[in-house]
C-alpha cells in the first residue's frame, strides 16, 4: 500500500529510483512520482497511472545524484496528478514521500497550519507543511522533522528532502515498513528490500519512532529524543530470479506454476535431521498450552485460515475460531482462558491484522505469525513466527502463498498432534508429496483450464462457486480470485445454503463451479448441482478420482481428503487467470487493489 524509495550517492538517481519503484509497484499503482535534487534545487516529476507513465514524463536531461520516489495506492484524495507524491511545502524547500495514513491530519491542519494554502487533498501535505512551519520558526530541519513526527498519529514511512541541504535524506517510520540499504559511496531507502536489490543486499531495519539521517557515506539512526542507535545490517536473501518474471507473461502464472516446488520446499524446511516434520519447540509448547486458538487474517489468508481450522481441529484436536481481522479488533468475542492467536498473512504487513495483534499483546496473550516475509511487522511483533518459504509473491492476487499457508498449517497440526500423542492415522509428509505431484498435473493442464475459462466465463457477468465442507472454503477462495482479477461478480456458497435464498440468482446459463472432492458429502453436493441445473445453471463439476461421475468437467488426482484444498484451488486459480486474460484485464495489477494493505 504505497511504496517509497530514496537514493543518495554518485550515480544517476532517476534510474535507480524508477527501477526501485517498478519493483514496488505491487504496493500501489494509481500514481507515482520522484523528486531529484541537484545544484538547481529539487525537481519533481509525477504522473497519474503506472510507473511506465511516470518514466515517460521524467526529463532525462535533469542530472541528479539524490532523490526520493513514491508509488501510490490512494487513501486521502483521488488518484490524480496533484495528489500524487512527492509533495512539497509552499516555498518548495521541503519535499516528502509518505506511505501510511495520518489519522489526526485535520487537527494538525487546524492547530498549526492556519493560513497555509494546501495544494492537494492528501494527509501527506500536512506533514511537509508542518516541517516548513516549524523550520520558519527557527528550528533546524532535523528539529522541525522531529517535532512534526512527535505530533503525528497514524502510520508512516517518510523520506524528506531539504532543498537547502544537498547531502541528506531524512527518514522516519511508524507502523509502515522501511529499510535503509547500504552501499559504497551511496545509501538507499526502500519500503521493501526487493526495490534496491539491484544496488545492494545489505539493509538496516528501522524501528518505529526513530529518525534517520542518510548521507552518501553514512546512516545515522537516533531516537526521537536524540539518542544515537547502532544497528547491524542484515543480508537480504532474495534471489533476483525470484523477483523477475522470466519468460512468463505474468507473475501470477509464474507463481501458480511454482506451487509444486513451494510445497516440496516447505516439507524440506520443516524437516529435522531425521527427515521428520518438525516445528520449533517453543511454538509447539505454546500450541500445547493453549485451550483455544484464534486465527486472525484477511482475504485469501482468511480463506486459508478456515481450512487451517479443519486441520488443527481434526489433527491436533484443539478448538479453533477463525476471524476476519478488520472485524475482530473492534468486536472481540469472549476469549477462552488460555488463548493463542495465530496471524496468517502473506505480507506480514496487513494493518487490519496488526491492529488485532497490538490489542492481543496489550491483553498479554501469546501470538504466532505465519507469514511469507521474515522480519515483517507481524512477524517481529508476535512471539513466534512460522515462515511460508514461498519466495516473493508479486502478483497482487495471492496464489502460492495460499497453498503454502495450507501446507504450513497442515505441518503445524500434525506435529502438534504427535507432540500430544495423537495418531492422525496417515503420514503427512508423504501425503503432502503426493499433493505436490497432483498440483503439478494441474499446472501442466493449462490448455484444459483455458478451455474451461472460455466455455464458462467468456461472456458471463456472474459466477457461483459451491462446495461443502472444505470444498466450500476453497470455493470462497475461487470466487475471490475470479472477481479480483476478471471483475466477474463471483460468490462462493456452501452447497446446501443456496436454496435458502441465493438460488434466486440462478438464471439460464449462469455458470456454477461445483467442487466435489469430499466423500462424505459427495451425494449432497451433486444434489445441489442438480437443483441449480434444474433452474437453468450451467454447472462445471470439479471432482476427484474415486468420487468422479460421468460428465464431471475436471477430475483431480486422488489425494488425502484433508489436503484436497491444496490441489483443488489450482484449477480455480488458472481458470480465473485465463478468464481475466480473455477479458483483457491487467492480471498482475487488478484495478483498485494493492498487494500489501497497510491501511485499516
Ligand atoms: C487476494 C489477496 C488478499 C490478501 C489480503 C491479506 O488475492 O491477496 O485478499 O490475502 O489482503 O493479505 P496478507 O495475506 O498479506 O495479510
Amino acid at each position: 500500500m504505497c511504496g517509497i524509495v530514496g537514493y543518495i550517492g554518485e550515480s544517476d538517481a532517476k534510474e535507480i529510483l524508477l527501477k526501485g519503484l517498478e519493483r514496488l509497484e505491487y504496493r500501489g499503482y494509481d500514481s507515482a512520482g520522484i523528486a531529484v535534487r541537484n545544484t538547481d534545487g529539487v525537481t519533481v516529476f509525477k504522473e497519474k497511472g503506472r510507473i511506465a507513465d511516470l518514466r515517460a514524463e521524467v526529463d532525462l536531461n535533469v542530472e541528479a545524484v539524490t532523490g526520493i520516489g513514491h508509488t501510490r495506492w490512494a487513501t486521502h484524495g483521488v488518484p490524480n496528478h496533484v495528489n500524487a507524491h512527492p509533495h512539497q511545502s509552499t516555498t518548495e524547500r521541503f519535499t516528502l514521500v509518505h506511505n501510511g495514513v495520518i489519522e489526526n491530519y485535520h487537527h494538525l491542519q487546524r492547530d498549526y497550519l492556519e493560513g497555509v494554502e494546501m495544494q492537494s487533498d492528501t494527509d501527506t501535505e500536512i506533514i511537509v507543511q508542518l516541517i516548513e512551519r516549524f523550520s520558519k520558526q527557527g528550528l533546524s530541519t532535523r528539529e522541525a522533522f522531529t517535532k512534526t513526527l512527535e505530533l503525528l498519529k497514524g502510520s508512516y514511512a517518510l523520506a524528506l528532502l531539504d532543498a537547502e541541504e544537498a547531502q541528506t535524506i531524512y527518514v522516519a517510520k511508524n507502523k509502515s515498513p522501511l529499510l535503509v540499504g547500504l552501499g559504497e559511496e551511496f545509501n538507499v531507502v526502500a519500503s521493501d528490500a526487493m526495490a534496491m536489490l539491484q544496488v545492494t543486499d545489505q539493509f538496516v531495519e528501522l524501528m518505529d519512532k526513530e529518525i534517520v539521517i542518510v548521507n552518501k557515506e553514512s546512516v545515522e539512526i537516533y531516537t526521537l529524543e536524540g539518542e544515537r542507535i547502532h544497528r547491524q545490517p542484515f543480508t537480504a536473501e532474495i534471489d533476483m530470479n525470484d523477483i523477475e518474471k522470466g519468460t512468463y507473461p505474468h507473475y501470477m502464472l509464474k507463481e501458480i506454476d511454482e506451487q509444486p516446488a513451494v510445497v516440496r520446499r516447505i516439507i524440506q524446511n520443516y524437516q529435522d535431521e531425521n527427515d521428520e516434520l518438525t516445528i520449533e519447540q517453543d511454538v509447539l509448547e505454546a500450541l500445547k498450552q493453549a485451550d483455544r486458538l484464534y486465527i486472525i487474517a484477511a482475504g485469501t489468508s482468511y480463506h486459508a485460515g478456515l481450512i487451517g481450522k479443519e486441520y488443527i481441529e481434526k489433527m491436533a484436536q484443539i478448538p479453533v475460531e477463525v476471524h476476519i481481522a478488520s472485524e475482530f479488533g473492534y468486536n472481540m468475542p469472549l476469549l477462552s482462558e488460555k488463548p493463542l492467536f495465530i496471524f496468517i498473512s502473506q505480507s506480514g504487513e496487513t494493518a487490519d491484522s496488526r491492529q488485532v495483534l497490538v490489542k492481543v499483546k496489550e491483553l498479554g496473550h501469546p501470538a504466532l505469525t505465519i507469514t511469507n516475509v521474515a522480519g515483517s511487522t507481524l512477524s517481529r511483533e508476535a512471539d513466534y513466527t512460522l515462515l511460508l518459504h514461498a519466495g516473493p509473491e508479486i502478483a497482487v492476487a495471492s496464489t502460492k502463498a495460499y497453498t503454502a499457508q495450507l501446507a504450513v498449517m497442515a505441518i503445524l497440526s500434525s506435529v502438534t498432534a504427535k507432540a500430544k500423542g495423537i495418531d492422525i492415522g496417515f503420514d503427512l509428509e508423504q501425503e503432502l508429496s503426493i499433493a505436490a505431484n497432483a498440483i503439478q498435473t494441474q499446472v501442466d493442464d493449462k490448455e484444459n483450464m483455458e478451455d474451461i475459462a472460455r466455455e464458462y466465463l467468456a461472456v458471463t457477468r456472474n459466477c457461483f462457486f459451491i462446495g461443502r465442507n472444505v470444498d466450500y472454503y476453497v470455493g470462497l477462495e475461487g470466487a475471490l480470485k475470479l472477481k479480483e482479477i476478471s471483475y466477474i461478480q463471483a460468490e462462493g456458497f456452501a452447497g446446501g445454503e443456496l436454496k435458502h435464498g441465493t438460488i434466486a440468482l440462478i438464471e439460464e446459463g449462469t455458470p456454477v463451479i461445483a467442487l466435489a472432492t469430499q466423500e462424505a458429502v459427495n451425494l449432497n453436493i451433486r444434489g445441489n448441482v442438480k437443483e441449480v441445473a434444474a433452474r437453468g445453471a450451467y454447472p462445471c463439476i470439479i471432482s476427484m478420482e474415486g468420487l468422479a461421475e460421468e460428465g464431471d468437467r475436471l477430475v483431480l488426482p486422488r489425494v488425502h481428503e484433508l489436503l484436497t484444498p491444496i490441489v483443488s484451488v489450482i484449477p480455480l486459480q488458472l481458470i480465473s487467470y485465463y478468464a481475466a486474460l480473455h477479458r483483457d484485464c491487467d492480471v498482475d495489477k487488478p484495478r483498485n487493489l494493492a498487494k500489501s494493505v497497510t491501511v485499516e
